[in-house]
């Protein structure tokens, strides 16, 4: 298992295009089996280890798929087999999105449950009760899903949580379901609006992604699409937060300023500047940071789950103290336990974090527990004194391109043995 060895201290500073989004690119690749009569282009793929066993599931469902720096080819025109074996299926979360795909592709499908970071409990009722509405016959047997969707059928759908993943799942078995179906309640994430785009881009009929109500128009064929992907909004945080915790400043390009705005405000509470115009932002970090009182996560456009582990170590740092209330995940605190090894301040309760600010941090072994508290390590670790041996890097790997040449080219004494 690789490590990264930080030496901590110095200010992260310059320019980076941000890679395109990992929580886009893996429904969307999931999307290209339906598409029956020629082959899909994407752009922008990011180089990351959740999109190489993507990948590999599609080229064992069949799909013919060739990878060329950042562009995927994808030729699914011979029809695809509807089972994907436990190794592959508990690799990643998303790999559950190919329960939708392949019902909407082919008759029957055979998967295991999903894998995914530790976050908590990762039930997927929703996903299940929902492809069952859409007509779909579900049998739970040992570990596996036997999904039979030949009764496919439009329906008028609404659903507890705006849970993106089901959202994703429904999008994709009902484009083939005869019929229009209504979802309400869905997931807003701008990461369901680029599914819905590519999924027209191949001639579905969706209306109102981005939105609470989702409309679905069955369509019989879906055609080739060249399509590129949005940039990561959660990476693009990561980077800024590194700026900010070590004093430094940065210029983010490729990046959708209106998918960090609720980051960004609370990165101009914390007393940086932030100028955000076309797809740049640029952040100036103060000599210390202010704590904001409050952090609370929500579905988007709320403060995103995804960031919470960034800011946890962000304002290990900062003058203040703040409570951050996690509503998404049930045990997504888990990185507290190794910035106290750092010297951070966190007291947990149930889903809650109090945050007081320490003058300084102290580089230590450390471990990632999941994708973004791997990331929230590497932060405290650019701003701490000394050096930090951060384990379990293959957790950060999912999530972010190039992390380590990154960071080094803004000036990180960052090194993977
Ligand atoms: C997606 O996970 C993202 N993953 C997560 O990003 C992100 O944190 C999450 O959405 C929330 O924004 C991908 O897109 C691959 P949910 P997903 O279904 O779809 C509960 C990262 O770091 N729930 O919106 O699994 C669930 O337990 C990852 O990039 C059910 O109870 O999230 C959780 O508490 C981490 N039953 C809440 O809903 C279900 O059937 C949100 O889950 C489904 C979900």
């Amino acid at each position: 298992m690789s490590k990264l060895i930080i030496r901590g201290g110095t200010p992260i500073r310059g320019k980076l295009a941000v890679h395109g989004a990992k929580n886009a690119v893996l429904p969307i690749l999931a999307a290209s089996v339906l598409c029956d009569n020629g082959v899909n282009v994407i752009h922008n793929c990011p180089n990351l280890r959740d999109v190489t066993i993507t990948v590999e599931i599609l080229r064992y469902l069949g799909v013919r798929v060739i990878r060329t720096g950042n562009t995927i080819t994808i030729d699914a025109r011979k029809g695809i087999h509807g089972h994907i074996p436990q190794y592959l299926m508990q690799e990643l979360r998303s790999s559950i999105i190919f329960m939708g795909a392949i019902a909407a592709r082919n008759h029957k499908a055979k998967i295991s449950m999903p894998g995914g970071c530790e976050l908590g409990p990762r039930p997927i009722d929703l996903h299940i009760k929902a492809l069952r509405e859409l007509g779909c016959d579900i049998k739970e047997k040992t570990d596996y899903l036997y999904v039979n969707s030949r009764h496919l059928k439009s329906a008028a759908l609404t659903l507890p949580f705006p849970s993106v993943g089901a959202t994703e799942n429904i999008m994709l078995a009902a484009c083939r379901a005869d019929g229009m179906t209504v979802v309400e309640n869905v997931a807003k994430e701008p990461e369901i609006v680029d599914l819905a785009n590519f999924l027209n881009a191949m001639g579905a009929k969706i209306r109102g992604a981005g939105t609470s109500r989702i409309e679905i128009e069955g369509v019989k064929h879906l055609h080739a699409a060249d399509y590129t992907i949005m940039p990561d909004r959660i990476a693009a945080i990561t980077y800024l937060c590194c700026a900010a915790a070590t004093g430094g400043s940065i210029e983010l390009t490729h990046t959708v300023p209106e998918h960090l705005e609720t980051a960004l405000s609370l990165l101009a509470q914390c007393g940086c500047r932030i100028e955000a115009r076309d797809s740049t932002v640029y952040l100036q970090a103060p000599k210390r940071l202010s704590a904001p009182s409050e952090i609370v996560t929500a579905p988007y456009p709320g403060f995103p789950t995804d960031a919470q582990s960034l800011f946890l170590a962000l304002l290990t740092l900062a003058d203040g103290t703040s409570v951050i209330r996690e509503t998404i995940f049930e045990s997504r605190f888990r990185p507290a336990a190794e910035l106290a090894k750092m010297g951070a301040s966190i007291a947990l309760c149930q889903n809650c974090a109090t945050v007081t600010g320490v003058a300084t941090l102290q580089g230590a072994p450390v471990a990632a527990t999941d994708l973004r508290g791997g990331a929230a390590l590497v932060i405290a670790a650019l701003a701490a004194n000394g050096t930090t041996e951060i384990d379990n890097v293959c957790y950060i790997d999912r999530g972010y391109e190039s992390l380590t040449e990154n960071l080094t080219l803004l000036g990180a004494d960052i090194k993977r043995i």
